[in-house]
């Protein structure tokens, strides 16, 4: 089944790893998004535009940053307009407004979406292009041109966009999210904030922890994982598991906030390089269609996908499970899949996150599974192919009342 995808992924398996991955250099700590604005102020930046959403910048959390490039003399354009899951029209006019300012240094500050939103804005922008001509893996091979200079300070722990060649937009006129792959995109430096994280409330802290711990999950069990992947993914993580509870009970552990910081952003690393698997492939199309958070759905979709999946990769799931500090010395690879898949589920359970997808329709299920096939077949590295009957059996599973 699927052998033409399968070949795909084993070319892109010997391809990828030639390819240089830009990182970016790292700010980590309390106070580290003044460290790294003043390192900006260093780089002769005199104009600079912020990428905010207007929820985070009502709240204040861009001020100590802007107010420090003022002092210096910088001036400073903010464009707050980003929205949830950011569409074609949002980029262009983010990229209209790039066009109008002309700065010459852009700092994204936000969660999933602002970063999403700027990398694409930047990227349309350097190339005077529309986002839709970006669309796809393959086509991040074609020459493109560099992007303005580029600064991100992340306000949750979740996407590891900072650190990624990935930015996800929405086609709202199709209800469906498209996939921009670029190295360019990549910031030249992250500051990891802790002190901008504590305010956020247990319902965001949880989605996008759960979505990091897919990143590190499906990076793991990926056919495209290799051994730097492996021990990133792994890291991350146990990590994860550890941290997102503490600071999902208490939003105001400053550590555990930092330590889940760290940890999105390795498995960021990780899958930027083994990619993701179905629990992505999925997400998109049902977020696209039913506008739920991206964290949310990846949460719910993640135990189910491991469980189809789990007899080929028992050997993943069993290190994961280790990494997390499940089972004994003596228990099987199998027992400690299954030990995994459970926790999974009690760290859903605990954050009440619930267990199906109200809004989703039974009509829907071809448009969905035509998609999410789409995507993963021939991009990601998933341990086992999933048939049109079983992905229907998958889907079944999120019916309310299921
Ligand atoms: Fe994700």
């Amino acid at each position: 089944m699927y052998l033409l995808s399968r070949l795909m992924v084993k070319a892109l398996g010997v391809v990828t790893p030639l390819i240089h991955l830009p990182k970016p250099f790292s700010f980590v700590g309390p106070g580290a998004s003044l460290s790294m604005t003043r390192e900006i102020i260093g780089t002769g930046a005199r104009r600079v535009l912020v990428i905010t959403d207007a929820a985070l910048f009502k709240l204040g959390l861009a001020n100590p940053v802007i107010a420090e490039l003022q002092a210096a003399g910088v001036t400073v354009e903010v464009f707050s307009e980003v929205q949830p899951d950011p569409g074609f029209e949002l980029v262009m006019a983010g990229v209209a407004h790039v066009g109008r300012y002309q700065p010459d240094a852009v700092i994204a500050i936000g969660g999933g979406s602002p970063i999403d939103c700027a990398k694409a804005i930047l990227l349309c922008h350097a190339n005077a292009c529309h986002p839709r001509t970006l669309k796809g893996l393959w086509l991040y091979a074609l020459p493109r041109k560099r992007t303005l200079p580029f600064y991100v300070i992340p306000t949750t722990a979740g996407t590891g966009s900072e650190v990624t060649i990935i930015a996800i937009v929405s086609d709202n006129a199709n209800h469906t999210k498209i996939p921009i792959i670029d190295p360019k995109m990549v910031p030249s430096m992250m500051a990891l904030d802790p002190q901008l994280m504590v305010g956020l409330p247990g319902f965001i802290t949880a989605p996008t922890g759960m979505d990091a711990l897919t990143h590190a999950v499906e990076a793991c069990i990926s056919t495209l994982a290799t051994d730097e992947t492996d021990a990133l993914a792994l890291a991350a993580a146990a990590s994860i598991v550890k941290n997102l509870p503490i600071a999902y009970s208490n939003g105001q552990d400053l550590e555990a906030r930092e330590r889940l910081a760290v940890a999105s952003c390795m498995a960021g690393l990780a899958f930027t390089r083994a990619a993701v698997g179905y629990v992505h492939a999925f997400s998109h199309q049902l977020g696209g269609i039913y506008h739920i958070p991206h964290g949310l759905i990846n949460a719910i979709v993640l135990p189910y996908v491991l469980e189809f999946s789990k007899s080929h990769c028992t050997r993943k799931l069993a290190k994961l499970a280790r990494a997390a500090g499940l089972g004994k010395a003596e228990s099987s690879d199998m027992e400690l899949s299954d030990a995994f898949i459970a926790l999974i589920r009690k760290m859903n359970r605990d954050m009440s996150i619930p267990g199906s997808i109200q809004q989703l329709q039974r009509s829907d299920f071809p448009t969905i599974i035509d998609r999410a096939f789409s995507e993963a077949h021939g991009t990601y590295g998933v341990p086992r192919y999933l048939s049109r009957a079983q992905a229907v059996a998958l889907l079944e599973q999120f019916l309310p009342g299921a």
